[in-house]
């Protein structure tokens, strides 16, 4: 029954019009009753298959890892000081998603793009960096981390990487971001392949591994499917630091002044943070 009227939405991930919910034509009561896990339920809505159990876990591992990173943090950060200014779930969880971006948890799918173009095109490690520098011109998404370095490794990408070594399939664009990350870290130690990078590139290889043309990567990347990982995952701190806010009752937060340069007469641009 399709010549119908012309509708202004299509959907084609869901239907709430029959007897239950479908996600992707299975009935809930099917995808319960196959024990189909929240990842797979990802793969479903966001990509419109279920995922091979390698996948699924995978982006289990994800959302297990990147759940919460301490209350220091952009995110977590925006999300108190607005929940001590007495909003409610919803406005604190979002004020720190909204800080989701290039250079907080949301560089995955920049590194994605970058490394997979210059795989693509058979850069030379150094050459790759150089290009960044100098026609690019901005920092590598995907390496780089204010506490982290070689001589403080980030558990979570090394479980990142043994996950993908152990379980995918193909492992190329992990292998040439780590070839990357020798380069960077030859110069400065706190330039690692950061989770954001490692997520981003492990994507990739997921991605090849599934046989997706690289057509379609290139526009999951570019929508911000990959991102999306992160926001996901990150959202389960957010809502554990607006709870933990209202739990310990905690007043409004005002800065200190005395961690605020007031500098008025000042002509000077300050471009780094103390
Ligand atoms: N590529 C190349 N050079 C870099 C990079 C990078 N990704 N990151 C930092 N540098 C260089 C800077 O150019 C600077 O060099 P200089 O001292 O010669 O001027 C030096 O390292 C210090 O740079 P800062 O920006 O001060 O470093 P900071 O510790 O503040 O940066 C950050 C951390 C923001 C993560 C940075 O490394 C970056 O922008 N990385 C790319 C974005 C990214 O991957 N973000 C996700 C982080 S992981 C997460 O949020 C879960
Ligand atoms: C995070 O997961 O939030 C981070 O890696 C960012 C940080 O500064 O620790």
């Amino acid at each position: 029954n399709k010549a119908r009227k012309k509708t202004h939405f299509v959907c084609t991930i869901s239907n709430d019009t029959k007897e239950e919910i479908t996600y992707c034509n299975m009935p809930i009561t099917e995808i319960v009753e196959k024990k189909y896990t929240v990842t797979d339920i990802i793969g479903l809505l966001w990509f419109k298959q279920k995922f091979p159990v390698w996948a699924s876990n995978f982006i289990d591992l994800i959302i297990k890892l990147t759940a919460d990173h301490g209350p220091a943090v952009s995110g977590a950060h925006n999300t108190r000081v607005t929940a001590r200014a007495g909003k409610d779930l919803t406005a604190s969880i979002a004020s720190g998603i909204l800080t989701i971006g290039p250079r907080f948890g949301g560089a995955i799918d920049a590194a994605a793009k970058y490394f997979k173009m210059a795989y693509e095109n058979k850069m030379e490690p150094e050459d790759f960096v150089e290009y960044m520098k100098n026609v690019e011109k901005i920092p590598i998404p995907g390496i780089g981390h204010r506490i982290k370095s070689t001589k403080n490794p980030d558990k979570r990408v090394g479980l990142l990487k043994n996950y993908v070594f152990n379980k995918f399939p193909t492992c190329k664009l992990i292998n040439y971001a780590l070839d990357v990350e020798k380069v960077t870290t030859s110069k400065k130690e706190n330039l690692i392949l950061n989770v954001d990078g490692a997520i981003g590139v492990s994507l990739v290889d997921m991605f090849w591994a599934l046989n997706y043309k690289n057509k379609d990567i290139d526009n999951l990347i570019q929508r911000g499917a990959f991102n999306a990982f992160f926001v996901i995952g990150r959202t389960i701190g957010l809502i554990g630091h607006y709870l933990d806010e209202k739990r310990l009752n905690m007043p409004l937060y005002r800065h200190p002044v005395d961690d605020i340069l007031y500098d008025e007469e000042s002509t000077i641009e300050y471009s780094q943070e103390v």
